[in-house]
């Protein structure tokens, strides 16, 4: 048994209990960091709370530890120095211990920046932004949908570089703080309402380049009318988004030299009494006032340039409306088309109040299920698979859309992208938004889409284009 007064490590290290707790907190992190070799170097662990304890905790257990290794030494420094003038053969002794201590760091530097950088990246992946934290829910899930679904959570709500990311992390630390201490809005606040949008240019703009052209796009929307038979409506619309250079929707108010600003009253930016018009090349500049608004009223509110999020405010996160989700889940075959009323019902239904998810996800399929029982006996009796099935489609809309420990309902998120659901383009295009000398800011249909058929139950251009049975096909009877 060596005596301990040869030894000035084990003078330094056990001279104070905080110091000898370092140095546990350092055992015990490099070891548990050992023994995860595995999930470090694959960086990933299945479980969102595996992975903050693993990546995260570790690693602050790790830097705690050195950290309180020095603190003891200093708290006992009479005690150290006393055993320290006692060792006998000294200098043999320090070189023992400057080997020791060169070979501890060296693993140290080793294990530390490791976990470090694991750290880092653990907290860029969409696990740790999505899933750490139940109160992220609603925009996890929507998330998981296309187009974006391979896009991180942090390509969009974090800047490029260090003070992008500084800013983040402190913003991140401010959430963690009012969810343990439960002092956040539900439904938490969109990053609009909240002003912590990252400009575009910044994000959208880093994979979608500005300049680009977007093509003339044809869209298809498909509804489906209250009645016993559901018919089907279908709307053909052709989009000019055009880009920078090339007109349409992108160019009228992205383009050369454009500058659109614009006031609005409320937090959730959907009410716009001023806009501004502003062409650097030509020199133009046109104000408008919405009907009934004093110029002066309009100055005192907060003004903001119109980018790409002022349109696609819900690239990411959209959550549909009752009959919009229901609508597409006919059109796609989830919900049987020729359940008598199964549209009106469907929807009635999905729009009761309910107190919990496990209400909803019983409560749908049960109501469903009653409706035919008592309407229509012998669909009821004939069909019973496919009212099934349509009843577990409805509770899988729910949940995609509603959460109600969040009190995210229907509507809780507006999207600004059209104007059927929400005021969208509508906020500023709604032809009562005028200059002094009576412009207006046009609403006129085929200024942002050539309408080729609305709600027609048959249209005739989806026959000139050869996709009207293609369109049915995806539609189950
Ligand atoms: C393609 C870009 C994009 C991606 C990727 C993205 N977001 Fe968002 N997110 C947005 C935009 C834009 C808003 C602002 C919406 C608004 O103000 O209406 C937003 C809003 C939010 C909000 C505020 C609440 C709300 O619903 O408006 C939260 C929370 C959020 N995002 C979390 C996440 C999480 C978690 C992920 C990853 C799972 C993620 N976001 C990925 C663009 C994105
Ligand atoms: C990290 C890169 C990245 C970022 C950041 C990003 N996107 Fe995208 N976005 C993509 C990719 C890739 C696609 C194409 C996905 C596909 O076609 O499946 C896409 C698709 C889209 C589409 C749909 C195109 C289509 O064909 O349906 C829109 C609209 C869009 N992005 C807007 C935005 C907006 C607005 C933002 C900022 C809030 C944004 N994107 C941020 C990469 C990105
Ligand atoms: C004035 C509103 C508005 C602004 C601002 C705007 N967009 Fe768009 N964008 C649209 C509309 C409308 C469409 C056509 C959507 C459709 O096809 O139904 C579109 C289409 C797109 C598409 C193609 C989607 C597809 O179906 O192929 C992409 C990608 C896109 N926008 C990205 C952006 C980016 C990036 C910005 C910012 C630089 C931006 N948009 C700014 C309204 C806008
Ligand atoms: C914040 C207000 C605002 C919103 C919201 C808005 N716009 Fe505009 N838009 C304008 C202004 C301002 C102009 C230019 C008017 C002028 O020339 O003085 C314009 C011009 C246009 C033009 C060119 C019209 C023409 O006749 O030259 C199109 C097309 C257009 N917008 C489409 C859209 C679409 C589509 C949306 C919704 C996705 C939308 N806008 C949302 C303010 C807005
Ligand atoms: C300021 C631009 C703008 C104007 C003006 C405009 N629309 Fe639209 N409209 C849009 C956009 C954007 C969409 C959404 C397309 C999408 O879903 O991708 C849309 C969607 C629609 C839809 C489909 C709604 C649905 O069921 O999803 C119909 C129908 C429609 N517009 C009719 C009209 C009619 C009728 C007028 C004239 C009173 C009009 N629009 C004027 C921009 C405009």
């Amino acid at each position: 048994m060596p005596d301990q007064r040869d030894r000035p490590i084990l003078v330094l290290l056990t001279s104070h209990w905080i110091s000898m707790l370092g140095v546990a907190l350092v055992t015990l992190a490099g070891f548990t960091w050992l023994f995860l070799l595995p999930e470090h170097i694959r960086g990933h662990v299945d479980d969102p709370y595996i992975g903050v304890l693993v990546f995260i905790a570790i690693p602050i257990l790790f830097f705690l530890g050195l950290a309180l290794i020095p603190v003891g030494v200093m708290l006992a420094k009479r005690k150290v120095a006393a055993h320290l003038a006692s060792i006998p053969d000294r200098p043999a002794a320090w070189r023992r211990a400057g080997l020791f201590f060169g070979i501890m760091t060296l693993v140290n530097v080793v294990i530390g920046s490791q976990v470090s950088y694991r750290a880092v990246e653990h907290m860029e992946t969409v696990q740790f932004c999505g899933q750490s934290c139940h109160v992220m829910k609603p925009e996890f899930t929507a998330h998981q949908a296309p187009p974006h679904e391979q896009v991180a959570c942090v390509g969009c709500h974090v800047a490029p570089g260090a003070s992008g990311w500084a800013k983040s992390k402190m913003a991140g630390t401010r959430q963690l703080m009012a969810v343990l201490f439960n002092a956040y809005p539900r439904p938490i606040e969109s990053a609009m309402e909240s002003n912590r949008l990252v400009s575009a240019t910044e994000t959208c703009e880093q994979c979608h380049a500005r300049d680009r052209v977007v093509g003339p796009r044809l869209r298809i929307i498909t509804h489906y009318k209250d009645d016993e038979a559901n018919t089907r409506t279908t709307t053909v619309l052709m989009m000019i988004a055009g880009g920078r250079k090339y007109g349409g929707i992108h160019g009228a108010h992205l383009g050369q030299g454009v500058q659109i600003r614009y006031a609005a009253s409320d937090k959730k930016r959907q009410e716009i009494p001023w806009v501004e018009y502003r062409n650097t090349d030509t020199g133009e500049t046109r104000t408008y006032l919405a009907a009934g608004t004093q110029p002066e009223s309009a100055r005192s509110l907060p003004v903001f340039e119109m980018q790409c999020v002022d349109c696609h405010n819900r690239p990411a996160h959209a959550f549909d409306q009752p009959d919009r989700a229901v609508d597409n889940a006919i059109a796609m075959g989830h919900i049987p088309s020729r359940l008598p009323w199964i549209k009106k019902t469907a929807v009635t239904l999905i729009k009761a109040d309910y107190k919990t998810e496990e209400e909803a996800a019983h409560g749908i399929p049960a109501g469903l299920s009653a409706f035919y029982r008592e309407k229509y006996p012998e669909v009821s009796a004939k069909r019973a698979p496919d009212i099934q099935a349509a009843g577990d489609a409805l509770v899988a809309i729910y949940k995609r859309n509603i959460f109600p420990d969040l009190k995210v309902t229907w509507g809780s998120y507006p999207n600004n992208l059209g104007h059927a659901d929400y005021p969208g383009c509508f906020r500023c295009h709604d032809d009562n938004h005028a200059t002094a000398d009576k412009k207006t800011i046009t609403q006129d249909c085929g200024g942002c889409h050539q309408s080729l058929a609305i709600e027609e139950t048959s249209p005739e251009i989806l026959k000139t284009l050869g996709v009207a049975d293609k369109i049915e096909s995806f539609e189950r009877q």
